[in-house]
């Protein structure tokens, strides 16, 4: 590809390792093998077809990795009908990724040990999944290797991605949107009376297919969630509702080192979490009212 300023698009290659250019941000990347980037390489600089204007450089070489979604269940309640929630474990790279995910990974800690003083109807699961940040990975390979029966136990997944950004929104999933038409409605009006009836705003986010929801709601399980905000900016209209600082992110930390400890909004969190265990209490109670 003569003259191509950083541009440089490979096809055909097995995904490890990454390649790009020292102009990084405006660059796509591509992951490739160390070898595969070499052997390249080494035919492009050969070929004398191909002329670069700039130089390409191996930046890191990735090797496989297993990696493990960790998932518990009740051992009391109707294992045919399960409350399924989840959050991820993993970080990445670039920090300790604190509110996002350490956040909702915590949420769900808690609400678990919580929840082993009360007695359920319904079976509840909770997740935390692997390699999110990868491409959704870990939830993507559970809810595709589910077959039929085990699909149709799930009665809904609950997606508690980031609970507590410093500059948070009270972000609730809009169901039944043309995109993802397995949102449930029935889950988005439950977050919704709660904000409410304590007194709270929110808002509502589209699914832009970002956290661990997709798979669910691609094999047709009812899914929602609620979000406190990543890389979005705060409007006017947000802060008025909300606090905190129009024009910021809503998580300035997002995805950085600085999503550290000092990070999350410990109210946020406190809200959220317990919003978190009443959609556990409500459905572990029943699913009365709730679609199929
Ligand atoms: N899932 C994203 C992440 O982990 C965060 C996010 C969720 C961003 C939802 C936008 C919407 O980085
Ligand atoms: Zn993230
Ligand atoms: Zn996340
Ligand atoms: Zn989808």
């Amino acid at each position: 590809k003569s003259g191509a300023v950083g541009a440089i698009i490979f096809d055909n290659l097995p995904l490890h390792g990454t390649l790009g250019t020292p102009t990084g941000d405006e660059v796509p990347t591509v992951s490739i093998t160390e070898k595969d980037a070499l052997d390249y390489i080494k035919k492009l600089t050969e070929d004398p077809s191909y002329k670069f204007e700039t130089t390409l450089y191996v930046d890191s070489v990735i090797t496989n990795i297993t990696t493990l979604n960790v998932i518990a269940e009740t051992r009391f309640g109707d294992h045919d009908n399960v409350v399924s929630l989840g959050a991820h474990s993993d970080s990445v790279t670039e920090g300790p990724g604190i509110n996002d995910d350490g956040s909702g990974t915590i949420s769900l800690l808690e609400v678990a040990k919580e929840l082993t003083k009360f007695k359920v109807k319904n079976a509840v699961r909770f997740a935390w999944w692997a390699a999110e940040e990868e491409g959704l990975l870990g939830s993507d390979y559970y809810a595709n290797s589910l077959n039929e029966e085990e699909n149709s136990k799930v009665r809904l997944f609950m997606d508690y991605d980031m609970m507590a950004s410093p500059n948070y929104e009270y972000e609730v999933y809009d169901a039944n949107n043309e995109d993802h038409p397995n949102g449930s409605g029935t889950l988005k009006d439950l977050y919704i009376d709660w904000y409410t009836s304590h007194g709270l705003n929110y808002t509502l986010v589209p699914f832009d297919g970002r956290s661990d929801y997709v798979g669910f709601i691609d094999n047709g399980i009812p899914a929602g969630g609620i979000a406190t905000g990543a890389e979005g900016v705060k409007t006017k209209e947000g802060e008025e509702k909300f606090g905190g600082k129009a024009g910021d992110w809503f998580d300035p930390c997002y995805h950085q080192l600085c999503d550290d400890l000092s990070n999350p909004d410990y109210e946020a969190w406190v809200i959220n979490t317990k919003l978190i265990a009443h959609s556990v209490a409500t459905y572990a109670e029943s699913f009365d009212g709730f679609p199929i």
